[in-house]
C-alpha cells in the first residue's frame, strides 16, 4: 500500500515548531485549502517522494486570528504583512506564490468561515516543492500551496514569563541559506535548540548568531532594556525580521514614550539588562525572567513589558482602537 502523508501528519511537524509537545491537544480544523480547492484533511495528499519532504524546500508563514468574545468577531492579525513577507520569501527561493497577498487574505477569510472558526486560531500557509523529485536542485519542480488551521493552544507559552537557555545551536548565517525567508528546512536548528532547552528544564532557547552575538529565540525576536534604552538585534544579525518586532518598536514609542535602538547585542547584556522580552506571532509579547539561570532585572516580569503585552493584545482584539490597520475582521457581522 503506498504511503501518503496528509496535512494532519504535516501539522504534527508544524505544531511542534509552534512549541507544543505534540499535536494531541490541538485537533486541526478539518477543511484545508490546497492548490485552488477547499478539501477535507483526508483528501489532501502529499507524496512521500515530494521534494520538500526530503530537503525541506519550501517556505511558510504563521499567522494568528484572535477572537473577541464581546463583539463576537475573529480578527486576523497583520495578514497583509504576513502574505507580503511570504511573497518575498518565495521570491528569495526562486518560487512564486499562486496568488497575490490580497487574494490570499480573501482565501484565508473564506477558509476560517468554512471551518466556523470562532476562537483563537493559528493559520499556517505553506508553499513547498511538492513534485516527486529526488535531485538536490530546485528548478523545474512543481509547487503545492496549502493553508491549514489549528486552534491556538492555550498553553503555548507561560504569559507570565519565560526562563531561557542560550543554546549551543547557533542561528544559521544568511550566506548558508536565505534565513530571512522562513525556509521550511531552516527550522531544524531552532527545533534542536528548543528541545535542548526544554530537556534542560528551561522554557525556551536563545540562539546566538555565527559571530557570537544574540540573534533571537527559536520563533520569536528579543528586546532588552538597559539604562533607559531599548535594544534589539538589527536585521544584519541574522534574525527573522518579525512582524511583531515591528509592532513592538512602534508600541515602545507610543505606549512608553521610549525608543528602540537596533544594534548588536552581546550575550553578557542578557545577564545585566534591566528588562527583556520575547515577541512573535506565537508568543505575542512575553517577559524574560531568567537567562542561563541568572535573573533578568529583579527576576520579576518587567512592568513595561506587561504594558506592551496588554497593549498589543487589546489592539489585536480591537478593544483598543489604535492601529485598526493591523487587523482584518473575518465574520464582519455574518
Ligand atoms: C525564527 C523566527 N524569529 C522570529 C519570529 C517572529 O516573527 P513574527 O513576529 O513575524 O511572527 C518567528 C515567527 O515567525 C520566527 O520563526
Amino acid at each position: 500500500m503506498p504511503c501518503t502523508l496528509t496535512p494532519r501528519t504535516m501539522h504534527a511537524v508544524s505544531t511542534l515548531e509552534a512549541g507544543t509537545v505534540a499535536d494531541a491537544a490541538v485537533t486541526p480544523l478539518d477543511t484545508v485549502y490546497l492548490d485552488g480547492a477547499f478539501v477535507s484533511t483526508q483528501e489532501a495528499r502529499v507524496s512521500p517522494r515530494a521534494h520538500a519532504l526530503s530537503y525541506g524546500t519550501g517556505t511558510f508563514e504563521g499567522m494568528r486570528a484572535i477572537w473577541n468574545e464581546d463583539v463576537q468577531e475573529l480578527l486576523l492579525l497583520e495578514p497583509l504583512a504576513h502574505y507580503e513577507r511570504m511573497a518575498r520569501s518565495a521570491a528569495a527561493l526562486g518560487l512564486a506564490l499562486p496568488h497575490t497577498p490580497a487574494e490570499l487574505i480573501e482565501i484565508t477569510i473564506d477558509l476560517l468561515r468554512r471551518n466556523g472558526a470562532r476562537a483563537d486560531t493559528y493559520v499556517r500557509p505553506l508553499l513547498i516543492l511538492g513534485g516527486d523529485a529526488l535531485q538536490v536542485r530546485m528548478d523545474g519542480i512543481s509547487t503545492r500551496f496549502s493553508i491549514t488551521l489549528s486552534p491556538f493552544p492555550a498553553n503555548y507559552i507561560a504569559t507570565s514569563g519565560v526562563r531561557c537557555l542560550v543554546s549551543s545551536w547557533r542561528r544559521q548565517r544568511d550566506d548558508t541559506l536565505p534565513i530571512q525567508a522562513k525556509v521550511v528546512g531552516s527550522y531544524v536548528g531552532p527545533a534542536l535548540a528548543k528541545t535542548e532547552a526544554v530537556q534542560a528544564g528551561f522554557d525556551e532557547a536563545i540562539m546566538l548568531n555565527a559571530h557570537g552575538y544574540v540573534a533571537e529565540a527559536t520563533t520569536s525576536n528579543l528586546f532588552i532594556r538597559r539604562g533607559g534604552a531599548w535594544i534589539t538585534p538589527a536585521p544584519s544579525e541574522d534574525i527573522l525580521e518579525g512582524i511583531t518586532r515591528r509592532e513592538v518598536i512602534e508600541l515602545v514609542e507610543e505606549e512608553l514614550g521610549e525608543h528602540v535602538m537596533e544594534r548588536s547585542v552581546n550575550r553578557t547584556e542578557l545577564y545585566i539588562c534591566d528588562e527583556a522580552l520575547l515577541c512573535g506571532t506565537a508568543v505575542q509579547v512575553v517577559p524574560l525572567l531568567e537567562v542561563d539561570r541568572r535573573s533578568v532585572g529583579n527576576g520579576a516580569a518587567g512592568e513595561r513589558t506587561l504594558t506592551l503585552a496588554a497593549a498589543l493584545l487589546a489592539i489585536s482584539r480591537r478593544q483598543d482602537q489604535r492601529h485598526p490597520e493591523w487587523t482584518v475582521p473575518v465574520w464582519n457581522g455574518k
